[in-house]
């Protein structure tokens, strides 16, 4: 298991009893690291593993058949690849939609109501309200793209909160109170905008200059889904101008390099997630909208269940078969 931390250990060794020998790897998987695999049938990576054709071949070549993301999304798999090299990949779908639903409200209700200044403030005895004005959700327009397992649990969440629901997705199901107005029509008429489709060709910076210049003046924008649906440049330019009014970030497009590990000594060299962290309406989380208690059992139960399944010759969570 590559690019592991404390918690992971603890959830899998609990699940596990003994059953697999799991290596646990600090490291990612890279090109480089690939080859600490030898002798293993199975890897175990996370979301920003490298798992590009130059890693596989590796792999392959220390003898893994199985890749078992912990993890919902792909993005990072080269899956031709894998197919053409006989390795099957398996992913975890769905491990606690409501734990990203309910992390991406509380960054909205953080970045709305000012709590990281406040709690800032407070702690050095501050209790002036200057400046920490913010705004109802009630009655606000929020656009949701992707209606899947985490969309629908916001869309419940929002709904909760007497918002007016609009939702974009290439598949709209009938929701009970929402609107599918179409993705321009969405940015045309939100007052906040969530994230909540996966990382495709289609959706590579569905946020960008373009699509920016379609929305509110003061959008509040949310991405607790990939980095890379943003177009990081354009979001600052729409931050300096003040098209944009908030962005709460849980993933950034260059995460990789930086997140999941601490940079407090060293700094960072990406100036424009620096820049973005500057800023006062700008709320940056590294990746932890999944870290809750049950999002980690559920990952690691489904995590060897997929081991188990793929063992007994029935393969289930299944992104790419291998040939
Ligand atoms: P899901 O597969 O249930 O739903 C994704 C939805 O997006 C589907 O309804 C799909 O039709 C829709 N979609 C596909 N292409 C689209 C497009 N071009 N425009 C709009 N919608 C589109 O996936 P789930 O479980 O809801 O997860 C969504 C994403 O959340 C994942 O792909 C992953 O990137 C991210 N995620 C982030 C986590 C975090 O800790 N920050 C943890 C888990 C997932």
């Amino acid at each position: 298991m590559f690019d592991t931390k404390p918690y992971d250990r603890e959830f899998f060794d609990e699940t596990n009893g003994g059953r697999y020998a799991i290596k646990y790897f600090d490291s990612m998987l890279t090109r480089e690291t690939a080859t600490l695999s030898r002798g293993f049938e199975v890897v175990i990576p996370f979301v920003n593993d490298d798992l590009s054709k130059e890693t596989l071949e590796k792999l392959k070549d220390e003898g893994v058949r199985l890749i078992a993301l912990r993890c919902a999304g792909f993005n990072n798999v080269d899956l031709k690849a894998a197919r053409e090299l006989g390795i099957t990949v398996v992913r975890v779908p769905a491990y606690s939609p409501h734990a990203v639903a309910e992390a991406a409200f509380a960054m909205l209700l953080t970045l709305d109501r000012k709590l990281q200044h406040a709690y800032v403030r407070t702690r050095e005895f501050n209790f002036s309200l200057n400046g920490l004005v913010g705004f109802d959700l009630y009655g606000k327009t929020v656009g949701v793209i992707g209606s899947g397992k985490i969309g629908r649990c916001f869309i419940d969440i929002a709904k909760g909160f007497g918002m007016r629901v609009l939702a974009y997705d290439p598949f709209p199901q009938e929701i009970e109170n929402v609107e599918w107005p179409g993705l321009d029509g969405l940015f045309q008429e939100s007052d906040i905008i969530s994230l909540h489709c996966p990382l495709t060709r289609d959706t590579l910076h569905i946020i960008d200059r373009d699509s920016i210049a379609l929305m509110k003046r003061g959008v509040v924008i949310i991405n607790t889904s990939r980095g890379a649906l943003i177009r990081s440049d354009d979001l600052l330019e729409g931050l300096k101008s003040k098209r944009i009014g908030g962005a709460a970030l849980d993933v950034y497009e260059e995460e990789s390099e930086v997140f999941f590990s601490d940079n407090s000594e060293l700094g960072i060299d990406d100036d424009i997630l620096a820049r973005l962290i500057s800023m006062p309406n700008v709320l940056v989380t590294g990746h932890q909208a999944y870290l809750t208690r049950e999002a980690l059992k559920n990952i690691a139960d489904d995590t060897l269940k997929n081991i188990d399944a793929y063992l007994d010759g029935k393969p289930q969570n299944v992104v790419n078969q291998a040939s």
